[in-house]
């Protein structure tokens, strides 16, 4: 039988370390535990909120009408194909970084540079987490689950899940709770380490291998990123804004130096960190209890006790000047429930 608990603090269980209660919580650690979860939902006709890591998520001060699911659905089972690639499954819950550190270990290819990142394979799965050139889309093959409307089991390829920067098709709908992650990876090495402070620091080794990729990318994350154990984040707050390319001429004309990358065609994504530090004066810019990361201004910090309204009212400013200062509109990256 379920232990369905009452609230419940969220706090604890966000990186953040900010949140209300949620009205009912749960542990779901298997598919069996989902389904009665969803009976309960459907019977006091509540809302549902899934809950991996808790990395990218800002939760109200008011807490979270509804069942909050923790899904901690485990599972981690490397098949062997008769070509160069190895099949990865994990279930939801599992840790990211210990599903990364686990292919690294068996020096498989394509998921080192993800090492360090919080959070869970399920919530990766959901926010199409990427770091240094690198995003779980690229290297997954479908996502399976169950539908809470219907109890029915789901399998999407790849192509179905709708990935685009940081986007998919289950962060905006949130009635599909994610059960299995499966993965390919590669028994070759097959890197990618164009982006700059990862090439740096690769520079003098002959053959690369994954664990040297991952321990690359963990020094460079200690450096950049404030660590979530210790103080209260979500990583990069905002999202790194694609603009025209059009817009991104005008701006190069005023500000050369303002690094782009194209996207899409006819778009260029700009670095919000340079719009923030360079244009906008902002790095280390402190309000009461909340700031932008000395070392890293796209990432804001909760210095103590700051509330979800402090947060939101901070990154509101921060908006706001970003769009006086340079005429471009930033979208959060953190999910606010
Ligand atoms: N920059 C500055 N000043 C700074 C810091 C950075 O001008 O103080 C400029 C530099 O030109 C730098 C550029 O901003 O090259 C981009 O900075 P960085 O490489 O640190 O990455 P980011 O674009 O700010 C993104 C992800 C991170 C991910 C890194 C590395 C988003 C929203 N964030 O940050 O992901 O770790 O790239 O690939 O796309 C997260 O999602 O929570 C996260 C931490």
């Amino acid at each position: 039988m379920l232990k369905i608990q009452e609230n419940i603090s969220l706090k604890d269980f966000t990186t953040f370390q900010i949140g209300g209660k949620a009205q009912y919580f749960v542990v779901a650690k298997t598919e069996e535990d989902l389904r009665e979860a969803f009976a309960f939902i459907k019977s006091r006709k509540l809302p549902l909120f899934t809950l991996g890591g808790g990395s990218n998520i800002l939760v109200s001060d008011h807490g979270y009408n509804g069942l909050v699911i923790k899904n901690e659905i485990k599972g981690i089972k490397f098949i062997d194909q008769a070509n160069d690639k190895v099949i990865l499954e994990c279930g939801a819950g599992e840790s990211l970084d210990d599903v990364v550190a686990l292919s690294v270990i068996r020096n498989l290819s394509g998921l080192e540079n993800l090492s360090g990142i919080p959070g869970t394979v399920g919530g990766a799965a959901v926010q199409n987490a990427g770091a240094y050139g690198v995003e779980i889309k690229d290297h997954l093959v479908s996502v399976g689950g169950l539908n809470s409307d219907n109890g029915k089991r789901f399998i999407f390829e790849n192509i179905d899940c709708q990935y685009s920067y940081r986007d998919s098709l289950f962060k905006k709908n949130k009635k599909f709770v994610i059960t299995t992650v499966t993965l390919e990876l590669c028994k070759k090495p097959f890197f990618k380490t164009e982006y700059a402070g990862l090439k740096n620091k690769l520079a003098n080794i002959e053959k690369v291998q994954a664990s040297d990729i991952r321990k690359a990318v963990i020094q460079i994350r200690e450096d950049k990123l404030p660590d979530w154990r210790k103080v209260g984040t979500a990583g990069s707050f905002f999202k790194n804004p694609i603009i025209t390319s059009e817009y991104y001429e005008k701006l190069i004309a005023v500000f050369p130096n303002l690094p782009g990358f194209p996207e899409t065609k006819g778009k260029t994504k700009v670095p919000l960190a340079w719009l923030l530090d360079n244009i906008c004066n902002l790095k280390g810019h402190k309000e009461g209890k909340v700031g932008l990361y000395e070392k890293q201004p796209i990432v804001l910090v909760n210095l103590g006790q700051a509330s979800a309204k402090d947060i939101s009212d901070f990154a509101e400013k921060i908006i706001k000047i970003v769009k006086e200062k340079t005429g471009i509109e930033i979208m959060p990256e953190v999910e606010k429930i």
